[in-house]
Order: C-alpha cells, then sequence, then structure tokens
C-alpha cells in the first residue's frame, strides 16, 4: 500500500416534503389498509421521512446527490475539478442508462473525473468507500466522491403495509482523498460479504431485463419491492454484529475503542439488538431512522454528515461503519476521522 485514503468532507440532502406516520396511516386507510402510528413507532422507531416528489428535477436522485456533493466539497475546501472518481451507490438509479453517477457528472461539472454506479442496496455506501479507497491506495486517485443516494418511493408497494412504512428519500456524500499510508486519520480497514443465494428476501421483480413493465406486470406490482421483513431481521443483527466484531479484532480493538458506531438505519429494534449483541452502550450509536426511515446506501452518509457538522465525531474519534441491505449484501468498515 503506498498511501492512505481520508473522508476529509460529507454533506447530504433531502426532498422537502415530510411525511409522518399520521399522513401513512392516511393513505393506506384510503387503500383499506390497517396499520397505526403506534405500531409503526414501536416496531420501527420511524416517526417520520421524506418522498420525493419525482416529478421535480431538484428531487431527483442525482440533484439529491449533487447538493449532498455540493456540501462535501465545501467542508473539504475542493472544487469538482479536483474529483478524479465518482462512484454513486444506489439501488434506485434516476435511469438504467446513463448510471446516476453520469447524471450527478452532468450536473457538477467534474469533467476529469471517471464515475460509475454501484448496486449494493442499503450496504452500497461502505462498498463505494472501499472500492475508491483501493484506487487512492494504488495512487490511481487523489479525490474521490462517494454519493449514497435514494429516490425509493417509487419502487413501494402501498398496499404492503410490512415495506412501505419504512423507506424514505435522500442522499448522502463524501470526499475522499489520499493521504501518507501511516497517516493516523484514514480508512483503517473495510470487510465486504455477498450471499446471492438470500436473493428472495429483497428484490424487485420486474424492471430489469428479465421482465419488461407490461401493464399486467404493472397491476401485479412486480415492479415493487417485495420484502421477507422477519427473516431479514434475524439474518440483520446477526450480520451485523459479527462485521462489527470482525472489523474491531482485524485492528486489534475491542467495542471500549469505539468512539462512534454508524449502523445501517433500517429498524431501530435491529440497532438495539446489535447494541446488545456488542456490549455497546447506545450512547455511542448514532440514529437518524426516527427522522427519515430506512433510505437504503443513504442511511450510513447522511448519519455521517449529522454528526460531523453538529460537532458529535470529532478529529481523531475512531468510527465504526457496519450495513446490510439487499443481496444479501453485507459491509463494515473502520475509520480514524
Ligand atoms: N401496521 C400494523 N400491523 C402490521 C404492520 C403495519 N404497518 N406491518 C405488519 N403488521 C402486522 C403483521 O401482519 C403481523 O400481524 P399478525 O401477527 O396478525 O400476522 C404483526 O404486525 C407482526 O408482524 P411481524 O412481521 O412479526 O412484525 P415485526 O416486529 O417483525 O416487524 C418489520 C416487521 C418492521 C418489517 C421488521 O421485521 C423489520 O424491520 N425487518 C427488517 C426489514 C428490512 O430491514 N428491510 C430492508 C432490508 S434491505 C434494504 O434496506 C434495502
Amino acid at each position: 500500500m503506498n498511501f492512505g485514503a481520508r473522508v476529509t468532507g460529507t454533506g447530504s440532502a433531502f426532498p422537502e416534503n415530510r411525511v409522518n406516520n399520521a399522513s401513512i396511516v392516511e393513505k393506506l386507510k384510503k387503500l383499506g389498509i390497517e396499520t397505526s402510528d403506534a405500531w409503526i413507532r414501536e416496531r420501527t422507531g420511524i416517526l417520520e421521512r421524506r418522498i420525493s416528489d419525482v416529478e421535480n428535477p431538484a428531487e431527483q436522485n442525482s440533484s439529491l446527490g449533487f447538493s449532498a456533493a455540493q456540501k462535501a466539497l465545501e467542508m473539504a475546501g475542493r472544487s469538482p475539478e479536483d474529483i478524479d472518481q465518482i462512484i454513486y451507490a444506489t439501488c434506485s438509479p434516476d435511469t438504467l442508462l446513463p448510471s446516476t453517477a453520469c447524471w450527478l457528472q452532468h450536473k457538477i461539472g467534474a469533467n476529469k473525473a471517471w464515475v460509475m454506479d454501484i448496486n449494493a442496496a442499503c450496504s452500497g455506501f461502505i462498498y463505494g468507500l472501499a472500492t475508491v479507497e483501493k484506487f487512492i491506495q494504488t495512487g490511481q486517485v487523489k479525490t474521490a466522491l462517494v454519493v449514497g443516494g435514494e429516490v425509493l418511493n417509487p419502487f413501494l408497494n402501498w398496499e404492503d403495509r410490512n415495506s412501505c412504512i419504512l423507506f424514505g428519500d435522500g442522499a448522502g456524500a463524501a470526499i475522499v482523498e489520499q493521504v501518507p499510508a501511516d497517516s493516523t486519520q484514514r480508512i483503517l480497514s473495510s470487510h465486504l460479504l455477498s450471499d446471492g443465494n438470500l436473493w428472495e428476501l429483497f428484490h424487485m421483480p420486474a424492471g430489469g431485463s428479465n421482465m419488461e413493465v407490461t401493464p399486467e406486470v404493472y397491476s401485479r406490482k412486480l415492479n415493487k419491492f417485495k420484502m421477507k421483513g422477519k427473516e431479514i431481521f434475524k439474518i440483520a443483527v446477526k450480520t451485523l454484529s459479527d462485521f462489527a466484531n470482525y472489523a474491531l479484532k482485524k485492528n486489534q480493538m475491542t467495542v471500549k475503542d469505539l468512539d462512534w458506531f454508524v449502523p445501517h438505519q433500517a429498524n431501530r429494534r435491529i440497532i438495539e439488538a446489535v447494541a446488545n449483541r456488542l456490549s455497546l452502550p447506545m450512547e455511542k450509536v448514532l440514529i437518524n431512522v426516527d427522522r427519515y426511515g430506512n433510505t437504503s446506501a443513504a442511511t450510513i452518509p447522511t448519519a455521517l454528515d449529522e454528526a460531523v457538522r453538529n460537532g458529535t465525531i470529532k478529529s481523531g474519534q475512531t468510527v465504526l461503519l457496519d450495513a446490510f441491505g439487499a443481496g444479501l449484501t453485507y459491509g463494515s468498515m473502520l475509520l480514524r476521522w
């Protein structure tokens, strides 16, 4: 390894429309489906989420990514011309072609960069950071932009009360820069794994090349998310705990060495169960699922950005990122901030 990689700036952006649980209850009631604010709060910890107006160009996935990236560039003291590489982590691209990374490049004007999307669902931001870290370590890239951005609402089945209550839209970004390999402040290690055998737990049958969205497919809602929530819950608790422990062990650390734990924000009960298994006090866990729901690849960068901007995360602190997502995909990353 010739170099290290350090996060030098973060940013986030959300759509304007705040949708609280009461609004979801009303929406589902019109469809003849029962839910309640109490059920959503108690079973998920979610109080509200943001929902993009997809007809508003400012609230497209790449536009939220653009706003988040601008803020991250400003914090890092960099301009779009400094960016060599853009990775856009998303499972809800603006279009299948071109990539959302290309749409972002078009908007931000980082004209010397090469860009691509990564679809690792909710683990996408960690997969993106781990990818740019490798290019930076070998000296091929000096400054990279990683965005985790999602506009999930077009893919929600509002007749499935199990899943539609969980998700929200938003984007988070990070500027990652080359530093000396022995720098104290850098990404310390990353750990990725996927298990495609578990594809059925969270998937969308149509919308790709396997199945065109015909009127019949549309009426059967095959172009919407299908989720086995209970099964995912159990696997998530186990793998998040395992991946957190693995990252700590690889760095000869224990939970006592951690300043902050930033898990994927799918359900507050999942996060609490993981903290409990790790014997980690909840005071060290960053949470934003209450205000934004599950924003998939955006949960970790938006939680990070909030904590950096309000002074919760300070220079030199040790931060552990930990995610699971559709695929299934898993990933953890330890950083010294
Ligand atoms: N309102 C009221 N009742 C509901 C609702 C709702 N919105 N949803 C489900 N219920 C009912 C069920 O029908 C069930 O009723 P029954 O006992 O009469 O059959 C009861 O509540 C309990 O259902 P469970 O499925 O046991 O509820 P659970 O506590 O497991 O919570 C949930 C369900 C919220 C989906 C949870 O399992 C979960 O969060 N799983 C993880 C989901 C996840 O992370 N998905 C994304 C992963 S990948 C990615 O992030 C892209």
